[in-house]
């Protein structure tokens, strides 16, 4: 464990670092008060920290695990048959770490891919070792790559000026850098772009206060905390022009699904006539889901909605109900942005052209 003081963040931190033989893992569940890296050495230690939060965000637990499975088969002895195989068995075990978001088993797949390719070549198991560390590595960086796109493809929809809101934290974070729907605001503050954000608190775990908060305030932008259930006042006085959130899963037909409390910022974005915008990478888009009916759901533990904030704050034995995502039925969905191109209704014909492009 390697803690820093949280006044030393100045810049947003790197949620996921190889670090030689093992993936040293920021804590997101301690922050903003924290800042504590973790070595973990196991597949196992990486499936508890996804189960965990302590790495959440879709594109992030997809790296995370892809790191796991190098983990997994680190100093295996055998041939490339073997290394192969528990190397596939290592992802098949991460890919039960968490159902929704649909990065995890794209990242799983690449790995498998990537050691079925070298089985039975004749290589030593230490080469799919060496190849499946330069596939997550290459995961990681092209995550990068494309939330810059990302955010160059939103800013287009935004003016100086503009007030925007966003719920959860779809940020650096969530991702290996800039993130998906917080990219823009990176990009305009590089830029002398002024744009005002509006963060939700993202009940019950609080991704927005101590994630979005907390990167965005730190790197300088204009970030103002509200519950959720301001959303509706704040866009009521006319202070939100745009939303734009980020997606654990694209439906084929464009349904969306994000976390918990996203589909009703997009009811009150329809009824405020403000446009709701959706970023994420084109490895959301799970065109093998026909609708967000059949995207599945995490539940998650009853704590985090009766003593969440470190203190019960509800009564010992009630009934509770704790989704961790909703999906947003694609009419309230005004656009996809992806890094290649941003895509509007009708979706199901839409998100087809981009995989053919
Ligand atoms: O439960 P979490 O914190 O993993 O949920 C994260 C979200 O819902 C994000 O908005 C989504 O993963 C997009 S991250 C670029």
């Amino acid at each position: 464990m390697n803690e820093q003081p949280a006044s030393a963040a100045s810049q947003v931190l790197q949620s996921v670092r190889w670090a030689g033989n093992a993936l040293d893992l920021l804590d997101q569940r301690l922050l903003p008060e924290r800042i504590v890296y973790l070595k973990l050495r196991t597949p196992q230690d990486v499936w508890e920290a996804i189960r965990e939060l302590k790495v959440r965000g879709a594109p992030a637990i997809g790296i995370a695990a892809a790191y796991g499975v190098v983990l997994g088969i680190q100093g295996f002895e055998g041939d490339s048959e073997a290394a192969a195989a528990e190397a596939v068995r290592h992802a098949e075990y991460l890919a039960t770490s968490r159902p929704t978001a649909v990065n995890l088993f794209w990242a799983l797949d690449r790995m498998k891919a990537t050691a079925r390719r070298l089985a039975g070549s004749g290589v030593a198991g230490a080469a799919i070792y060496d190849s499946l560390l330069e596939e997550a590595q290459r995961i990681q960086a092209e995550d990068e790559e494309t939330n810059r796109l990302i955010g160059e493809n939103a800013l287009t929809l935004f003016q100086d000026g503009m007030g925007v809101l966003t719920h959860c934290n779809a940020g650096g974070l969530a991702t290996s850098k800039y993130g998906t729907a917080l990219a823009p605001f990176y990009l305009a503050l590089e830029r002398g772009i002024h744009l005002k954000v509006y963060a939700d608190e993202t009940r019950p775990v609080l991704q927005g206060a101590r994630l979005t908060a907390f990167e965005l305030h730190q790197a300088g932008v204009d970030v103002t905390l509200i519950t959720d259930n301001m959303a509706g006042h704040v866009m009521s006085k006319g202070w939100v022009q745009a939303v734009i959130v980020g997606t654990d899963r694209v439906a084929a037909n464009g349904d969306v699904a994000n976390k918990i409390g996203t589909y009703s910022v997009a009811v009150l974005a329809k009824a405020h006539n403000i446009p709701f915008y959706v970023a994420c990478p084109m490895s959301t888009i799970d065109l093998s889901t026909p609708t967000g009916a059949d995207i599945p759901i995490e539940e998650r533990h009853p704590d985090e909605v009766t003593q969440g904030f470190g203190r019960r704050t509800a009564p010992e034995g009630v009934a509770v109900y704790n989704p961790a995502f909703d999906v947003t039925p694609h009419e309230l969905v005004t656009a996809i942005i992806t890094e290649k191109g941003i895509v509007r209704a009708p979706y199901d014909t839409g998100l087809r052209q981009l995989f053919e492009q």
